[in-house]
C-alpha cells in the first residue's frame, strides 16, 4: 500500500464528434473537453492518474478517435478508458493499441496499478444499445482478479451506473445485471468505490454496500427531470469532473471524492490578513 495520498481523476462522456460538428446540433464537445485537459494540466498535486469512464465518441466513427487523439494530445497525465453505449470496442481498440486490455477481443476489461492501488476498468457496453451489461466473462475475470489480493485498496470504473437514478429514461438503460455485480463486490471487501458515468451529472449512492457514484460531464448534463415532466432532455450546466483521492490509513485508508469545476474562477483569495485576523 502507498505511503502517500493517490488522486484518481475520472472524466466521463466526452461525446467528440468529428472537427466542427456540435452534439444535437448544440454544444460543442470539442471545446469543452479541450477546457477540461487545460485544468487537469494546471491542478496541484497533479492528479496520478486520469479514467474516463465511456462515451469518448459519440456516434461512432474512426474520423471522431482520431479527433479524440488530437484533443487529448495536450493531457500531461497518464490515462486509460473503458467503452461507453455510444463507443465501439474495434475503433477503441485500434485508437488505443497499446492498453493493457485483459484480452485479445471482446471487451475491454483492464488492470491498471498506480501506486498501491488496483484500479478494475470494466467493458460494461453492449453493441448497438444504450443500456449496459458486464458479460459472464468480464464479471469471472474481475472475480479472479480481485481474489488476487486481500488487502489492496480496489476502485471499479465502468459507464453504466449499478443503480436508478430516479430520471426515468436513463435508468432504463443503466447496468441491467447489476445484481451479478452485487454478489462480487460483497465477496471482495477491497473493493472502496464503484466510479460510473453515463448520466452527464454528479450522484451518490451506496451498491453493495460501496460507496457509488456517477461523474459529472465536461460537456452537457442529462436534465433532472425527477416528476417525468418532459421527453429526454440536457441542460448546459456547469460542467465538472470527479478527483478520487485515496489517503493512507487503517485498513484500506480512505477513498474521498471531490467534484472539481471546469473553468476558471475567482480566487484563491486568503481568509485571513497579515495580522492573522479574518479579512
Ligand atoms: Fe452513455
Amino acid at each position: 500500500m502507498s505511503s502517500r495520498p493517490v488522486h484518481i481523476a475520472q472524466i466521463s462522456d466526452l461525446h467528440i464528434k468529428a472537427p466542427g460538428s456540435l452534439a444535437y446540433g448544440r454544444v460543442d464537445t470539442a471545446k469543452a473537453l479541450e477546457h477540461c485537459v487545460t485544468v487537469l494540466n494546471e491542478f496541484d498535486p497533479a492528479p496520478d492518474f486520469v479514467v474516463i469512464s465511456g462515451d469518448l465518441a459519440d456516434t461512432p466513427t474512426s474520423e471522431e478517435y482520431q479527433h479524440l487523439e488530437r484533443l487529448l494530445a495536450p493531457l500531461k497525465l497518464p490515462f486509460a478508458s473503458v467503452p461507453g453505449n455510444h463507443d465501439s470496442r474495434e475503433l477503441m481498440r485500434t485508437a488505443y493499441p497499446s492498453s493493457s486490455y485483459a484480452s485479445a477481443s471482446g471487451p475491454l476489461n483492464q488492470k491498471i496499478e498506480v501506486y498501491g492501488l488496483d484500479l478494475m476498468l470494466l467493458d460494461s457496453s453492449v453493441h448497438g444499445k444504450p443500456h449496459g451489461e458486464l458479460e459472464e466473462g468480464t464479471l469471472q475475470w474481475l472475480d479472479a482478479m480481485l481474489a488476487a489480493s486481500r488487502d489492496r485498496p480496489a476502485l471499479l470504473f465502468l459507464h453504466h451506473p449499478p443503480f436508478k437514478t430516479g430520471i426515468w429514461h436513463m435508468d432504463r438503460q443503466n447496468l441491467l445485471n447489476a445484481s451479478e455485480l452485487a454478489p462480487i463486490l460483497r465477496r471482495h471487501p477491497r473493493v472502496q468505490l464503484v466510479a460510473t458515468g453515463h448520466v452527464h451529472r454528479a450522484a451518490l449512492t451506496l451498491f453493495a454496500g460501496v460507496p457509488t457514484t456517477i461523474c459529472p460531464a465536461p460537456n452537457h448534463a442529462v436534465d433532472l427531470d425527477l416528476a417525468e415532466l418532459r421527453e429526454p432532455s440536457f441542460k448546459v450546466e456547469p460542467p465538472a469532473f470527479h478527483l478520487h483521492s485515496w489517503f493512507p490509513g487503517q485498513g484500506f485508508g480512505t477513498i474521498v471524492t471531490h467534484q472539481v469545476p471546469i473553468g476558471s474562477f475567482d480566487g484563491p483569495h486568503p481568509f485571513f490578513g497579515l495580522d492573522g485576523k479574518l479579512l
